[in-house]
């Protein structure tokens, strides 16, 4: 593997942050491309040795340019493209939305079709908001291949990332591969809606009551398994464009607060009843597991031990800012 050098874009989020610690640990050269430059989330899951094996450099993935001069100044040959705008900064800003979005993730394939044979992967975030409500469905498990519905303009822009993917195979066959992610969850997850759940269990190992605004079955992801498909998938030279569903654990809200309480007893977690996502939740990832072989997963109530114990070390640090539970 040490012949790999990746380019992580988005690489100061939380999806990224664990993208670097796998990478640095396979011995892959790391450049970390982000507009932030203070590595929050990667200090939370990376040592300060792994830390100093990876190269920051600060990208603005809207422009081609600076894409273009990552990629080619340290011979990128996997990409795995994670910058993004989630679903409330779209919506308060849909101009920069797309412009980050959509036309950053142009620029990314724009630059792999120019150093095609240098670059041998690429994988991209999409988002299970590509997808209409449930009821839009059959009933059943969700496909890759359903018709795509999207009710924000955050999932109008995945979709559009799908279609740029599928047209770059097309017209130039830049293989790729784009991952549909419901709830990512663990370390690092403090923003966006669905972030709920990762400060849920935040909140249990600090000690505080927190509300989950939503209930029903979710498709839930540790961000670490997460991380390790977006590499795999990137590493799989895939001779197409596929977009991927992920699956891993279905669960639904309370027992997945439940599954808090057996942990740590007096956790005072809480949650909505009767708001649903508007999402289909019975996913099929037969795709994904066919490109990657074996699926990374770590089981929901082993994920939350692990999250319990890495936060308790992380406020023992003062590397958490508590401040993300009242946002
Ligand atoms: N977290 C989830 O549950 C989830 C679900 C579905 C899809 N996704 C997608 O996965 C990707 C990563 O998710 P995450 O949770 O790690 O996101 P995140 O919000 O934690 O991180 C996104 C990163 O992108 C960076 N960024 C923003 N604009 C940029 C620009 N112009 N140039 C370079 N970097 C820029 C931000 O600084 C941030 O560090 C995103 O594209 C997101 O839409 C996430």
């Amino acid at each position: 593997m040490s012949n790999e050098t990746f380019l992580v874009t988005g690489a100061m989020g939380c999806i990224g942050a664990w993208a670097l610690r796998n990478l640095v640990r396979d011995g892959a050269t790391v450049i970390a491309g982000d507009l932030a430059m203070e590595p929050v989330r990667p200090r939370q899951v990376l040592s300060e040795a792994e830390l100093a094996q990876v190269k920051f450099v600060k990208l603005d993935v809207t422009s081609l340019n600076d894409v273009r001069s990552v990629v080619e100044a340290n011979g990128v040959t996997h990409i795995v493209h994670l910058a993004g705008l989630q679903v409330p900064f779209c919506r308060a800003n849909p101009s920069l939305g797309a412009q980050v979005n959509v036309v950053g993730t142009v620029n990314i394939f724009e630059a792999a079709r120019h150093n095609w044979g240098q670059v041998k992967g690429l994988s991209y975030a999409s988002s299970l908001a590509v997808l209409g409500p449930a009821e839009e469905y059959p009933e059943g498990r969700v496909g890759d291949d359903v018709p795509l519905l999207p009710r924000t303009l955050y999932g109008v822009y995945k979709v559009a990332n799908e279609g740029t993917a599928r047209i770059y195979w097309q017209d130039w066959q830049i293989g790729s591969v784009g991952l549909r992610p419901y709830i990512v969850y663990g370390v690092g997850r403090d923003q966006g809606m669905t972030s709920d759940i990762a400060k849920a269990v935040l909140a249990a190992a600090a000690g505080r009551p927190y509300h989950i605004r939503f209930d029903g079955p979710v498709g839930l992801q540790h961000a670490n398994d997460v991380a390790k498909m977006f590499i795999g998938a990137a590493r799989a030279g895939h001779q197409g464009a596929a977009a991927c569903n992920l699956r891993n654990d279905v669960v639904d809200v309370g027992d997945f607060v439940a599954l808090i309480k057996e942990e740590v007893p007096s956790a005072q977690i809480t949650h909505t009843n009767g708001n649903p996502l508007p999402f289909p939740w019975d996913l099929d990832d037969g795709g994904l597991r066919e490109i990657l072989g074996e699926m990374p997963w770590t089981p929901v109530q082993e994920a939350i031990r692990q999250d319990l114990a890495q936060f308790r070390h992380l406020l023992d640090q003062g590397l958490i800012d508590l401040q993300q539970l009242s946002a």
